[in-house]
């Protein structure tokens, strides 16, 4: 039987784990906001239209800052249009999507559902059609208490006091040229540096996140992130990253491992930031909001797919409504130790995205709300994984790749919360046919106990949670977790995720 060792130490910390690593992302596209979060004629709804079965799910995944309104949209997006009176919004063409965006929730109704979830608003500014002084505009009308016109709106609209966004996106994906207004890195390092400074001057107190590359295989990878943080290093404290991944070809063996891209991803954004920081002979780091990632089947969605018909703008399409299996679950769980690895640089991470699509949890209109395969994974990590993130030193068998060659074949991390002497560690096995014992020495952790532990496998790999079996795959106890001399022993199945809790 394959195996793995590790070794875990308090005193070895990759970095404090900061909440925001569990995040996530609505944005108005498909079913995520209307027929999602939002549908007033539900059973469930409550008085602002909003579904409290969905609300309770949400709160079960433990999201942290969700990033809102796009994506994509926000790039064709006025956020004017989405304030004031309901009966006096506009209805929109949205061009990425190739909907029609009625605007009935935008930014107060959106905030004030975050205050019921428990989650913070991150706010995305629109740098593809628009500039400067609109994303000084939606920051005038959110957080300043009063006394402008626009901040006198908000308080006319109903909202008395100021949202206090903290973390706001300038633009997204910039280097795309699938995005409306896109630019060479030049042109929009210029640009954001601009905006960061203009917003800087009204609130003091922001997080500013400058677009990374949409993804590690476009062209400009690297380049784009260097001179992007030349224009912008004093006026942002992050960088973003977006990363899906798909299981290509039946190749479930490279699936399993994209967590090693992930990891690649993460330490060459790292390394060009740093180097930017020495050419500039700077101390302060810049950190990396991973504000996109999961699993996604259809990435080549294109709205120009659907222009074929002109007539047809519809509201709240079914778009992107992956079904996740348990494989996709587990390598969702691997992308957590991923970000956790990484927690000293890593501070933001915005699972993408939360409700119908590309998400966690489905709905049906009138109908119910359930957790996909990947609900899992991310609502225990995010409920465990307090504290430091600890140095995980790895050793066992490994297996060969046709994408990234030799892997190991377990991959974890670990996090120990010094307050209350809790540890927990998230482990995948990669082995598409094998069990794989992993031996954990725990000695340095002190007297430790199993306390919980939750592992999510399947016979059938490709099983998954659909609206006529909405709990065909769940998580369950690992009965072969014990701790005993110092060690903590765990049997992992085939294609598996596991998280155990010590104390
Ligand atoms: O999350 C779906 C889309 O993926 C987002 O709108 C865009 O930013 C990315 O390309």
């Amino acid at each position: 039987m394959p195996s793995a060792d590790l070794t875990l130490d308090p005193h070895f910390t990759v970095g404090a784990v900061n909440r925001r690593l569990f995040g996530s992302f609505v944005e108005h596209l498909g079913r995520c906001v209307y027929d999602g979060i939002y549908e007033p004629g539900h059973p469930s709804a409550d008085p602002e239209g909003f579904r409290t079965d969905v609300m309770e799910l949400v709160r079960e995944l433990g999201v942290s800052a969700i990033r809102y309104p796009g994506g994509n949209f926000v790039s064709g997006f006025r956020w004017e249009d989405s304030v004031g009176p309901r009966e006096e919004r506009p209805s929109r063409l949205d061009l990425a999507w190739h909907s029609t965006e009625s605007n009935e929730v935008g930014l107060d109704e959106f905030a004030g559902w975050l205050e019921k979830v428990g989650s913070e608003l991150m706010y995305a500014v629109n740098l593809g059609t628009r500039g400067v002084l609109e994303a000084v505009d939606v920051l005038e009308y959110a957080n300043i208490r009063s006394g402008t016109t626009l901040s006198d709106a908000r308080i006319k609209n109903g909202r008395v006091d100021p949202h206090r966004i903290r973390m706001w996106c300038l633009g997204n994906e910039m280097d795309g040229p699938w995005q409306l207004g896109h630019r060479n890195a030049e042109d929009y390092g210029k640009l954001a540096s601009q905006t960061a400074k203009a917003m800087r001057q009204l609130d003091g107190d922001l997080e500013l996140v400058v677009c990374g590359s949409s993804n590690a295989s476009m062209p400009t990878f690297g380049s784009w992130e260097h001179t992007v943080l030349r224009h912008t290093y004093d006026d942002v404290d992050y960088i973003s990253c977006h990363a899906y991944y798909e299981e290509r070809d039946g190749d479930a063996g490279s699936f399993l491992a994209v967590a090693t891209n992930m990891d690649h991803f993460i330490e060459s954004v790292v390394a060009t930031a740093d180097t930017v920081r020495a050419e500039l002979g700077r101390s302060k780091r810049i950190n990396i909001s991973f504000d996109e990632w999961n699993v996604w089947y259809n990435t080549r969605f294109h709205a120009e797919e659907q222009i074929t018909d002109i007539e047809r703008w519809p509201t709240a399409p079914r778009l992107l409504e992956d079904s996740y299996s348990v494989i996709d679950a587990v390598v969702v769980g691997n992308l957590l130790i991923s970000l956790l690895k990484h927690a000293d640089r890593v501070t933001s991470a915005s699972l993408a995205q939360l409700v119908n699509v590309i998400a966690p949890i489905m709905t049906e209109p009138g109908g119910p709300a359930w957790r996909q395969t990947t609900f899992f994974p991310f609502a225990i990590t995010s409920r465990l994984a307090v504290g430091d993130a600890l140095e995980v030193r790895l050793t066992g068998d490994t297996y060969t790749t046709a994408l990234y060659g030799e892997v190991p074949l377990v991959d974890a991390v670990a996090t120990h919360d010094p307050a209350t002497g809790r540890s927990a560690v998230f482990l995948v096995n990669r082995s598409l046919t094998e069990a794989t014992t992993v031996t954990v020495d725990v000695a340095r952790l002190g007297a430790v106990a199993v306390l919980e532990t939750h592992t999510l496998t399947d016979d059938d790999i490709y099983a998954a949670n659909t609206l006529a079996d909405r709990e065909r795959v769940g998580v369950g106890p690992n009965e072969s977790a014990a701790v005993a001399d110092g060690h903590l022993t765990v049997s992992l199945p085939p294609v598996s995720w596991t998280a155990v809790s010590l104390g």
